[in-house]
């Protein structure tokens, strides 16, 4: 699904996938916003992408929904980020994968179960390198790259919680 049809032609293949393109860098923080708005806490979002894909600029959008108002950095040196929206809103944790060397043990070894399986919004972007080691269920987003300002967005829900979520953020964003 390369091909461009705009904003509105999102194919419903399932209630656990979803399958869309973003035009540009405004779009995708407006669509994670759109998702932000529904996390709880405990939710888990995982992104997968080559480098420039959009996995920060999605993170800052679903930061924005969920209150976030410090900007909302790249985490990659630092490996985690903690913002904390006005409350009752969940803190979120944006974790970054991309510079460990082997993330499954050095995620058991620096306790990043605290985050998973905490009471904030996980949001991870290099997830595919740490799979084992994250929870069973999330919401998995694969970003790819069309064109200069496109992005193909594909969300997968693994879980009941995550499907309902994804059909609230078919609604919310889409309309449908
Ligand atoms: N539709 C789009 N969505 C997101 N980023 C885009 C888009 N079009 C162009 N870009 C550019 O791609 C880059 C994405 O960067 P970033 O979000 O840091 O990616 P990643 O975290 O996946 O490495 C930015 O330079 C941004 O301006
Ligand atoms: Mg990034």
């Amino acid at each position: 699904m390369t091909e461009d049809k705009g904003e509105d032609m999102v194919p419903i293949l399932d209630e656990y996938t979803l399958d869309f393109i973003s035009h540009s860098v405004v779009q995708t923080r407006r669509l994670g916003a759109r998702l932000g708005e529904l996390l709880r806490g405990g939710d888990v979002i995982c992104l997968e992408g080559e480098l420039g894909t959009g996995k920060t600029c999605l993170a800052q959008g679903i930061g924005h929904g969920l209150g976030v108002t410090e900007p909302i950095t790249s985490p990659t040196f630092i490996l985690a980020n903690e913002y904390h929206p006005p409350p009752p809103n969940p803190v979120l944790y944006h974790i970054d994968l991309y510079r460990l060397e082997d993330a499954v043990r050095e995620m058991g070894d620096l306790g990043f179960e605290d985050y998973l399986y905490g009471d904030g919004v996980c949001v991870i972007e290099w997830a595919d390198r740490g799979r084992e080691a994250l929870p069973a269920e999330c919401l998995w987003v694969s970003l790819r790259h069309l064109s200069e300002t496109k992005r193909g967005i594909s969300m997968t829900a693994i879980g009941e919680r995550y499907r309902k979520l994804l059909q609230e953020f078919r609604k919310n964003a889409f309309g449908v």
